[in-house]
């Protein structure tokens, strides 16, 4: 009991002396970089003065031209890939000699192998996986170290959809002392979860890189969302030299409050080891309390409230930014994802960045993490199955411990569309994956994407080491999923795979299907637009009100993932060259909402929507099918120019309703009622003449910080500041003062006009520009003109 006490009051004031135990630097900065491979720039006497110096996150292929006979192919969006290296000169200060040092790497694509004054530190083939080395062997104590990456992308094709080349993702130097938390080495589980009382179990490996054994306290702290300590435990504990040891601590938190997707609340976890009263290592793992069930008949619960999945399929690249990761791009596309009504992301079909994870904890979205896209056998032919060998278990367990104490992370997916589901081998390799994944987390279910759904064709399914069954496609299938899958969780990790590009509008009645399979044929538009209707699909796939009717109406059905959330660069299906990005997107590759958002709002969301489409500029008398999307209301009435075009309300399991309206100039106005009462009113105009343009920041300030970034949106507007729907006016840019651009895009999926280019056409009346920190401490501006008698738009953003 007294020591107890002593103990406490020891912490409490403080009396354990204090200093920077840990130093977490960033490490983007001051890189040389060029492309084609230098192996003896691992060389401290080797010339880069002919290098460009640039900061990371970095993706070389983004930069390049569209080419036809790219060998990237189609399905990485014709981009250029090859051989690039990067090499910076750093010091570190001689009093760091007792230290740990090591370089993170979120992510490097692909074949890295870093080098440390000459020494080769590894390789690591996978582009996607997050890796480690420990610098301290080969460093220079105050004097100048070399660092040199080699990146090796040229052998292609090696992906079904873009990848970026290059040092993608955020790098970071950590110094520790010789006695600290191992990399990833916190697992914390929530053994009990309620809001009376949660129940905290954490693992800590801690390493030893002394050549003495040592003895050190180890102090939990949990923290709620104010910083406040709710709950702390401490322990005194021993290690031997040069080795590592995994330390249990249990602690309670009373009144817990929970993570869900609405309130994700988060706790963290402090992690502190004093050596002789000394603070040696601080290190931070997130916590949320949240319980979570999916159920073979009643589907998926959060916190024991049934919760349909409302999810969307995303690649990893961030549009015209092509790879380069970066929070603010990331947390952009997620809030476009939150205010449609997504609750759920899939990380499609690799390890994403540190940053997503981050931000879907913080956000609210149930994951589902996704390990692979291959395993032995091939889809392209020099993708991952020629590394799946000697890399695949350390990949797989690299992904899950990175990624563990993420309390958004629901479900583990050993792969997506796995060709061993078709032969025998894929009930051992299941097996394996399925053993590994649960020898380092056994609180989430593994689960896999599968397309098959004959059982004796599966043998993925066949090795019954899967807990949720995956299914891709074929919604017309599920309702026999009950009885031929007795007993299982079902949820369906992919669906819709239909096809939009945003704005453009073809009057048709018909569904159409891509190539001929099933319903109408599709043969495509010499412009290379797809309507954005939604009426053209994949034959394997569907329309998204196909694809919501049936998993809305099937209780067993744990929810659903769309493919895809945005559009993303590469498979451009349905057409070839100059195609280049995808058309499956609810949003653009610019991130502007392709119609059909509004659908799932409507759907998924608690807000009030009406939205009606398309646009009201068209030839005198022309049919045209107007649609509307709406909720929370009995009707809605159509107007053209104040004239009734009468009342229409959803029926059955409608999710939209339609008028054939003769297309007049003028407006056309909908009002949504209920119990006769307004709730909105939307109107469209015809568009005069394009007199002016129209920008739009998505903030008002940013950081000077070199990482924080703007999007502005350009629209062209009439003289009346009616928007221009069919403007496609070419617009240059100007940034001065604390910003330059660093990407322009008009989500067109043809469009050949580089991404780093000061111009965008418009497309559809619409392009965005963004503009990233330069560092400066001086206001923004931006500068938009037409050159064809349009006045010069520009905006302001304050720089703080
Ligand atoms: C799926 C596949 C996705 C994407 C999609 C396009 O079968 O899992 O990666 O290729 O098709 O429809």
């Amino acid at each position: 009991m007294f020591k107890k006490i002593t103990l406490t009051l020891l912490f409490s004031v403080s009396i354990f002396a204090q200093k920077q135990a840990r130093i977490v630097e960033d490490f983007n900065k001051n890189w040389n970089f060029k492309l084609g491979d230098y192996p003896e720039a691992i060389n401290a006497n080797y010339n880069v003065s002919d290098w460009r110096t640039l900061q990371l996150p970095h993706d070389w292929s983004i930069e390049g031209a569209f080419d036809k006979d790219a060998k990237t192919k189609q399905a990485q969006g014709f981009l250029p890939a090859g051989k690039g290296w990067y090499r910076k000169v750093f010091t570190i200060p001689a009093s760091w000699k007792s230290k740990t040092i090591s370089i993170e790497f979120d992510g490097v694509f692909k074949n890295s192998e870093v080098f440390l004054n000459g020494k080769s530190l590894g390789v690591r083939p996978n582009g996607y996986i997050s890796f480690a080395y420990d610098l301290s062997p080969y460093l220079n104590y105050g004097q100048a170290n070399t660092i040199a990456v080699k990146v090796d992308n040229d052998s292609q094709p090696n992906s079904r959809w873009y990848t970026g080349s290059g040092i993608y993702r955020n790098v970071r130097l950590v110094a520790s002392e010789k006695l600290h938390v191992g990399k990833w080495g916190t697992f914390v589980t929530t053994p009990e979860v309620s809001t009376k009382q949660s129940k905290v179990h954490l693992e800590v490996t801690i390493n030893n890189d002394n050549d003495s054994a040592r003895e050190f306290t180890l102090v939990t702290s949990i923290l709620d969302a104010k910083n406040k300590e709710v709950a702390n435990k401490t322990s005194t504990e021993k290690i031997g030299a040069k080795t590592f040891e995994t330390k249990v601590h249990n602690l309670d938190v009373l009144k817990s409050q929970l993570w869900n997707t609405e309130n994700p609340y988060l706790y963290k976890v402090i992690t502190k080891i004093y050596e002789k009263s000394v603070l040696v290592d601080n290190y931070e793992t997130p916590l949320g309390f949240r319980y979570f069930n999916f159920d073979s008949e009643k589907g998926f619960s959060l916190n024991g409230v049934p919760t349909k999945i409302y999810g969307v399929c995303l690649h990893h690249d961030n549009g015209a930014l092509g790879a380069v990761e970066n929070i603010h791009a990331v947390r952009r596309k997620l809030t476009l994802m939150k205010e449609m009504g997504a609750n759920a992301i899939r990380m499609s079909h690799n390890p994403h960045s540190l940053e997503m994870m981050q931000l879907c904890d913080e956000m609210g979205f149930i994951v589902q993490d996704e390990a692979f896209d291959v395993w032995k056998k091939k889809k392209v032919t020099n993708d991952y199955h020629k590394d799946w060998d000697a890399w695949h278990k350390q990949d797989l367990e690299d992904f899950i411990k990175r990624d563990r104490n993420h309390p958004s992370v629901m479900m583990w997916s050993i792969g997506n569309e796995i060709r061993e589901q078709f032969d025998s081998t894929g009930i051992a390799i299941t097996k394996e994956l399925a053993k590994i994944v649960k020898s380092l987390d056994v609180t989430r279910p593994v689960t896999s994407a599968l397309t098959e759904n004959v059982i004796e064709k599966n043998f993925i399914y066949q090795s019954g080491a899967l807990d949720l069954l995956g299914f891709n496609y074929k919604h017309e299938d599920y309702k026999d999923f009950p009885t031929k899958f007795k007993g299982q969780k079902i949820l369906a990790s992919e669906s819709v795979s239909a096809l939009e590009t945003r704005g453009h509008y073809d009057q048709s009645d018909i569904i159409q299907a891509w190539p001929v399979k099933h319903g109408a044929p599709f043969d495509g538009n010499a412009d290379w637009t797809v309507s954005a209707y939604d009426q053209i699909k994949s034959y394997w796939g569907a329309t998204h009100e196909e694809n919501w009717k049936t998993i809305k109406s099937q209780d067993f059905m744990a929810g659903t993932f769309i493919w895809t959330g945005f559009d993303y660069i590469g498979e451009p299906d349905p057409y070839p060259f100059p195609a280049r990005s995808s058309y499956f997107g609810i949003v653009d590759l610019a991130g502007l909402p392709k119609d059909v958002y509004y659908m799932y709002q409507s759907e998924w969301s608690n807000k009030t929507v009406l939205h009606i489409l398309p646009h009201w500029n068209w030839k005198k008398d022309q049919e045209i099918n107007v649609w509307a999307y709406y909720n929370n209301a009995d009707e809605v009435e159509l107007f053209l120019n104040g004239k009734s075009l009468g009342k229409k309300s959803k029926q059955n399991d409608d999710l939209h309703i339609s008028w054939k309206v003769k297309f007049e100039p003028g407006t056309l106005k909908a009002i949504s009622r209920k119990n006769g009462k307004v709730v909105l009113e939307k109107e469209i105009k015809t568009a005069g003449e394009a007199s002016k343009l129209n920008l739009e920041a998505d903030k008002k300030v940013i950081k000077n910080d070199t990482y924080d970034l703007v999007y502005v949106t350009v629209s062209m507007t009439d003289k009346d500041g009616n928007f221009v729907p069919n403007a496609m006016d070419l617009i240059n840019f100007e940034v001065t003062g604390g910003g330059k651009l660093v990407g322009v895009d008009n989500g067109y999926q043809a469009n050949l006009e580089s991404f780093k280019a000061n111009s965008c056409k418009l497309f559809n009346g619409k392009c965005v520009v963004i503009i990233q920190s330069n560092g400066k401490k001086e206001n923004v501006q931006l500068k938009a003109s037409t050159g064809n008698g349009i006045p010069i738009s520009s905006i302001n953003i304050k720089v703080n």
